[in-house]
C-alpha cells in the first residue's frame, strides 16, 4: 500500500503553520510532530492535522511518530533557533543534530520517500561574497549555523550512502504573520505586524540597512516544489533560495502604500545594525532555478498586502 501521509517536525511553528496549510490546501494529509502541545498558531490548524507531541532528541518518540503515521515525506522543519541555540549549545545539539540524524535514520529504517529540510544563510560564515554561491565554503561562527550546516551534511550522507531521498533549502530570514521570535531581522515583520494593527513601531536599524528576505508563503510553496521535483535533474541536495533585497526605508514605504496612516519611525542601534550587516545581501539561487523551477511569487508590494491580511485575519493573535 502506498504510504501518503506528511510528517512536519516542528509542527506548530511558523514555517510549518504555512507549509501545513498548503499541503491540507492541496488534500495532502499531514500530521504535526512537536515538542509542545499548542501554539499561538495552532488553533488555526490543530483541527485539520493530527498533532503528535514529541521530542526530536528521543528517539523513540521520532521513531513511533513515523512507524505510526504512515508517513511519506518528512518535512523536517523543527529545531532549536537563536537565542536558545546559543544560550544552550546543548540544547541546539540535542534537537538540531540528534534530531536529524533520528529522522535520518527514522527515514532509512521504515523506508520513507523523501524527507525535505530548511536549511539557513546562517551555514555561511563571515567572508563568503555578498552574493553567496550555492557551494561556498561553511564556516559558521554560531551554534545554530554549526548545527544545521551538520544537519546538511548528515542528510547528504544519508543520501549518498544509503539512498534516503534528503533535500533541503538555505533560507534567507523570512517575513510573514506568526513569527514571534527576537533576531536580529525581528524588525521586518514586526513593522508590518504592528502597522497591521495599528499600532506605531520604532525600526532599530538605520533607512539604508538592507537584508535579504523571503515571504513565508514562498518558503511553504518552494518546500513543496523541491519534495516534486525529478530527482533525476537534481545536481545538488541542499538549495539556495532566495527572495528579494531590500532595505528599511523600502519595506516602511511598501507598508505606506497600503496603510498611510502606519506609524512607523526609526531609532538605529549600532549594535543590531552591525549583526544585520553580517548577514549575506543575497543567496545565489541560480541552481535550485535551473534544477527545479524555484521562483519566488510575492512581489515586495504583494508579500506586504498578504502579510496585512493575515494579521488582521488573526488579531486575537495579537491582541
Ligand atoms: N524563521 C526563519 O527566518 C528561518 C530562516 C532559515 C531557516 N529556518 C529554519 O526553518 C525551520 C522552522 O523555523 P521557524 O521559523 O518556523 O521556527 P519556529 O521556532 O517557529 O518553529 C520551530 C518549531 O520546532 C519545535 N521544536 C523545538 N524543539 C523541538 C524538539 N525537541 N522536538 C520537536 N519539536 C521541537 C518548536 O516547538 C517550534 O514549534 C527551522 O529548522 C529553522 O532552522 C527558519
Amino acid at each position: 500500500m502506498e504510504k501518503k501521509k506528511n510528517l512536519i517536525t516542528g509542527g506548530l511553528g511558523f514555517i510549518s503553520y504555512y507549509l501545513a496549510r498548503l499541503l491540507l490546501d492541496e488534500g495532502e494529509e499531514v500530521v504535526l510532530f512537536d515538542v509542545v502541545a499548542q501554539s499561538r498558531l495552532s488553533k488555526g490548524i490543530s483541527d485539520r492535522a493530527k498533532v503528535v507531541r514529541g521530542d526530536l532528541s528521543n528517539w523513540v518518540q521520532v521513531f513511533d511518530a513515523v512507524k505510526d503515521n504512515d508517513i511519506g515525506c518528512i518535512y523536517h522543519a523543527g529545531a532549536v533557533l537563536p537565542p536558545v541555540s546559543e544560550q544552550s549549545p546543548s540544547a541546539a545539539y540535542a534537537v538540531n543534530v540528534n534530531g536529524t540524524f533520528n529522522i535520518l535514520e527514522a527515514a532509512r529504517l521504515l523506508g520513507v520517500d523523501s524527507v525535505i529540510y530548511p536549511s539557513t544563510l546562517a551555514t555561511f560564515g563571515p567572508g563568503v561574497p555578498r552574493v553567496v554561491p550555492n557551494d561556498a565554503p561553511q564556516h559558521p561562527p554560531n551554534m545554530y549555523g554549526v548545527t544545521k550546516l551538520c544537519s546538511e551534511r548528515l542528510g547528504e550522507y544519508y543520501y549518498s550512502r544509503f539512498g534516503v531521498n534528503f533535500r533541503g533549502v538555505r533560507l534567507t530570514p523570512i517575513l510573514g504573520m506568526g513569527r514571534f521570535d527576537r533576531a536580529q531581522s525581528a524588525y521586518n515583520y514586526l513593522a508590518v505586524q504592528e502597522s497591521a494593527m495599528g499600532r506605531p513601531y520604532t525600526v532599530y536599524v538605520d533607512r539604508s540597512t538592507t537584508i535579504a528576505l523571503l515571504y513565508v508563503k514562498d518558503v511553504a510553496r518552494g518546500l513543496l516544489d523541491l519534495k516534486r521535483a525529478d530527482n533525476a535533474k537534481l545536481t545538488r541536495r541542499i538549495y539556495n533560495l532566495y527572495g528579494l533585497s531590500l532595505t528599511a526605508q523600502e519595506l516602511v514605504d511598501a507598508i505606506r502604500r497600503q496603510i498611510p496612516e502606519a506609524q512607523l519611525d526609526f531609532k538605529p542601534d549600532q549594535e543590531m545594525i552591525r549583526l544585520v550587516g553580517n548577514l549575506p545581501d543575497r543567496l545565489d539561487d541560480t541552481l535550485a532555478r535551473r534544477d527545479w523551477g524555484w521562483s519566488p511569487r510575492y512581489s515586495l508590494d504583494q508579500a506586504v498586502g498578504d502579510f496585512i491580511e493575515e494579521v488582521r485575519a488573526n488579531r486575537a493573535i495579537f491582541e
